[in-house]
């Protein structure tokens, strides 16, 4: 499969006055293949939407950023709308209540996209509205022609969610940046979400970031998976490499925190402490704090990616930045 999106040591930094205040994102590597779905997962605060954000082109004012975003393998101008030979890259986002205009209604405000995606001038309003009607089945609404003279407030929080699908699909995307898209939505709901995705993934082939906290999430949907945390990938494989011998404390602790993993009552055991607010000058390993396992070397040693030994699934490569893997492998 050819790559998609690469994204190499990818870093982020906010100054004041000449010093730097925040680097949330500390060299992120990724990549997605065509027709890839690549979970980037961590908790809030990792720095998955600003990853998410860079990858569009879109960085938050007075971001400094470094490294590369390789599309088709052309490298962009970071900071720059991301351009993608033929078709464009497209996000929805969490709460799809505030994503529309509430005083337009959704079809008026798709409309708006095709013709700046298609330049389909107003007079093809009715080539506009057929396009549009198409994908408003497609992503399985019951009575398009209803939807698209509905108000947002006039949705349910699932439907305004495919609706949001429907209007990222309108740009022909050949990347489609999920970030959070059911952490809004109850669990039945959530569920048909994510059907959805991986059906519409299956019938246009497009890659998918599907960005989330949960690894629950990734488990339904994932071919890969990025763990992120404080601003770094910190382990990355298949997604069942990664689910039944995750490597790093972090994923082994966000992985202990899954409810179905616990008999019904029993406490989760959640990693305790919190990600960092913010990072300036990190020294060793930023996990250390946190770490149930940490030794004096962490607290110098930067981590670096390492292969984690074991058997290999679908040629995916298995990796971990914690300088205690080798052992941890030999333990099991
Ligand atoms: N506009 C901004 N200015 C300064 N810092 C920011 C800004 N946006 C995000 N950050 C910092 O980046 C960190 C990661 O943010 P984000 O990518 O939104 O995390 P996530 O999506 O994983 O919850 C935040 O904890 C915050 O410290
Ligand atoms: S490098 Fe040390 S502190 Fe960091 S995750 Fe590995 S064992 Fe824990
Ligand atoms: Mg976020």
């Amino acid at each position: 499969m050819s790559k998609l999106l690469e994204i190499e040591d990818l870093t982020l930094e906010f100054s004041e006055r000449g010093e730097v205040t925040n680097r949330p994102l500390r060299g992120v590597t990724l990549e997605i293949a065509e027709g890839e779905i690549l979970g980037v997962v961590g908790e809030t605060g990792c720095g998955k939407s600003l990853t998410g954000l860079a990858t569009l082109g879109l960085l938050p004012t007075g971001a400094t950023p470094g490294g590369r975003i390789l599309i088709d393998g052309e490298e962009q101008k970071l900071g720059a709308p991301s351009k993608l030979r033929g078709n464009a890259i497209s996000i929805v986002f969490q709460n799809p209540g505030t994503a529309f205009n509430p005083l337009f209604t959704l079809g008026r405000q798709m409309e708006d996209v095709l013709a700046r995606h298609k330049g389909l001038s107003r007079k093809q309003r009715t080539q506009r509205r057929q396009h549009i009607l198409g994908y408003l089945e497609q992503v399985g609404l019951p009575d398009p022609e209803r939807v698209y003279d509905s108000y947002a407030h006039e949705l349910s929080g699932g439907m305004l969610q495919r609706a949001m699908i429907a209007m990222a699909l309108v740009c022909e995307p050949r990347l489609l940046i999920l970030d959070e898209p059911t952490t809004a939505l109850d669990v039945t709901v959530a569920k048909q979400i994510l059907d959805l995705v991986l059906s519409l993934r299956d019938r246009f082939g497009f890659g998918v970031m599907l960005i989330t906290h949960n690894l629950g999430v990734v488990r339904e949907v994932c071919d890969r998976v990025a763990v992120l945390y404080a601003g770094r990938v910190i382990e990355t494989g298949s997604t069942a490499q990664v689910l039944s011998r995750p490597a790093h404390p972090y994923t082994r602790g966000l992985l202990n925190a899954l409810p179905a993993r616990h008999r019904q009552g029993e406490q989760l055991e959640a990693i305790t402490g919190q990600v960092p607010a913010r990072l300036v000058d990190v020294e060793g390993c930023v996990f250390a704090a946190r770490c149930p396992i940490a030794v004096e070397r962490c607290l110098t040693t930067d981590p670096r990616p390492v292969h984690v030994p074991g058997q290999s699934s679908e040629g995916a490569e298995h990796v971990a930045a914690c300088i205690r893997v080798a052992e941890l492998e030999v333990a099991r």
